[in-house]
C-alpha cells in the first residue's frame, strides 16, 4: 500500500502538509451531489457501489481534499439487525427498541454482515478511481449511537434511550450488534479503507461517568473484536460533546486517532494527547456560513497557532471540522478552507 498524507499523519509520521477532509463532505451542500439525487435516490446512492463511489469521488474531484470517504451511512447495520430503514428524508426505522420484546425481534451475529457487502464493493470501486496519493476512509457507528438511534431514532432524544443502560436492553442490543459492526469494520478494510472511522456523535448526551461506566467498555469488546479480524488497520474515533473526562478514560484501548468536536483548543489537545493519538479536527462547521470576507481572516488567525507548532508537534494532525459540513455551505467557502490550507502549510 502506498504511503499517503493521511496514513502518515494517522501513524503520527507526517512531515508535510496536514492531510484534509471534512466530515459529510459528499452531501447536500454540493452541487455534485445535488445533481446525483436528481437521478437517485439516497439508498441508491449507497447500496449501488458504482453510485456510491461517484458520489463518493465528487468532492475529492471539485475541491481536492486529501481522502475520500466512502458513501454510505451509519444505520445499516440497524437494518441488517431487522428494524427497517427508510430515509423520510432523516433516517426512520419501523420500530424502536423500547422492551424486550423489541430485543427479541433482532438479529445478530457475525454472519448479518454478509447484508453490509455492498459497502465493501463500494470501497474498492472508490479505491480503484482514487488517485494513489489520496486516502480512503471506511466508517461505523459507535455502539453507543447506534443504540440511541435503536431505541429513540435519534440523537435529539436521547433521553428515550437512558433507561435501557440499566434495564439490560443496550447490553442485550450489544450481544447482538458487536459481532456485526467489527465484520462491518472488517469488510470495509479488507476492501481498501486505510482507516475506519468509529463515529460516537451521541456520546456527548451522557455524563461522563455514565460515558466510563456504559460506553467505553463496550467500545473496547468493539475493538478487541475487530483487532481479532483485523491487527493492523487504524481505527478514528470521534465523539461529539465529549472532553478530556471522556477521553481519558479511554486510555490503553486499540485506536490510534481521536476526533474531536469543535469546542477545544486544537493545539492544546495536539499537545496534550498527540503522543498518544493522531488527532483529527476541528474547526466549528458553523464557520463556513459565514461570507467569504469574515471567513478568510477567522480562518487564518484560527491556523496561526497551528502554523507555528513545529512539523514535529503536528505530525499527527488530521485537518477538518469538528462535525458534519452544514447544509448551507457555500461552496466558495469550501474552496477557500482548502486554499488557505495548502498555503499556509506548502
Ligand atoms: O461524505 C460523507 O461524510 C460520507 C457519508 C456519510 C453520510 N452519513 C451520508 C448521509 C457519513 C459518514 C454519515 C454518518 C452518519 N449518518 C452519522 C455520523 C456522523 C454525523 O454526521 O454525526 C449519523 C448520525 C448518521 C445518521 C443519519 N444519516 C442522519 C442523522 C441523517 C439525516 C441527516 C440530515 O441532516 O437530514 C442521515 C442521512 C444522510 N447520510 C445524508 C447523507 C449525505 C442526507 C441524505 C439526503 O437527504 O440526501
Amino acid at each position: 500500500m502506498t504511503e499517503t498524507a493521511l496514513t502518515a499523519a494517522l501513524a503520527r509520521r507526517n512531515t508535510g502538509r496536514p492531510p484534509v477532509w471534512f466530515m459529510r463532505q459528499a452531501g447536500r451542500y454540493h452541487s455534485h451531489y445535488q445533481g446525483l439525487k436528481r437521478q437517485v435516490d439516497f439508498i441508491t446512492l449507497c447500496k449501488d457501489p458504482l453510485w456510491a463511489a461517484e458520489t463518493a469521488m465528487g468532492p475529492v474531484h471539485d475541491f481536492n481534499f486529501d481522502a475520500a470517504i466512502l458513501f454510505s451511512d451509519l444505520l445499516f447495520p440497524l437494518e441488517v439487525m431487522g428494524m427497517g430503514l427508510r430515509y423520510d428524508p432523516g433516517p426512520k426505522l419501523d420500530f424502536h427498541l423500547q422492551t424486550p420484546a423489541d430485543l427479541a425481534r433482532l438479529q445478530g451475529g457475525a454472519a448479518l454482515a454478509a447484508g453490509l457487502q455492498f459497502q465493501a464493493e463500494a470501497v474498492t470501486l472508490t479505491r480503484r478511481r482514487l488517485r494513489a496519493d489520496k486516502g480512503l476512509i471506511g466508517f461505523v457507528g459507535g455502539p453507543f449511537t447506534l443504540y440511541v438511534y435503536a431505541a429513540a431514532g435519534s440523537h435529539e432524544n436521547a433521553a428515550a434511550a437512558l433507561p435501557g443502560l440499566s434495564n439490560g436492553l443496550y447490553a442485550g442490543f450489544n450481544e447482538k450488534l458487536l459481532d456485526v459492526l467489527a465484520h462491518n469494520m472488517a469488510l470495509q478494510a479488507r476492501a481498501g479503507a486505510e482507516v475506519v472511522a468509529l463515529f460516537d456523535t451521541a456520546a456527548g448526551e451522557i455524563d461522563a461517568e455514565t460515558y466510563g461506566q456504559h460506553v467505553v467498555p463496550v467500545l473496547a469488546d468493539l475493538l478487541a473484536r475487530f483487532r481479532k479480524l483485523d491487527a493492523l488497520t487504524p481505527v478514528t474515533y470521534y465523539s461529539r460533546g465529549t472532553g478530556p473526562a471522556h477521553w481519558d478514560q479511554l486510555d490503553g484501548l486499540p485506536f490510534q486517532c481521536l476526533g474531536i468536536d469543535w469546542r477545544h483548543d486544537l493545539c492544546e489537545v495536539l499537545q496534550r494527547y498527540g503522543d498518544r493519538y493522531a488527532i483529527q479536527g476541528n474547526v466549528d462547521p458553523d464557520w463556513l456560513l459565514l461570507p467569504a470576507a469574515e471567513l478568510e481572516p477567522r480562518l487564518r488567525a484560527w491556523f496561526a497557532p497551528l502554523q507555528r507548532l513545529s512539523a514535529q508537534q503536528r505530525r499527527g494532525w488530521i485537518c477538518g471540522l469538528g462535525h458534519g459540513i452544514l447544509q448551507k455551505t457555500p461552496e466558495e467557502n469550501v474552496r477557500l478552507f482548502l486554499r488557505l490550507q495548502r498555503e499556509l502549510f506548502a
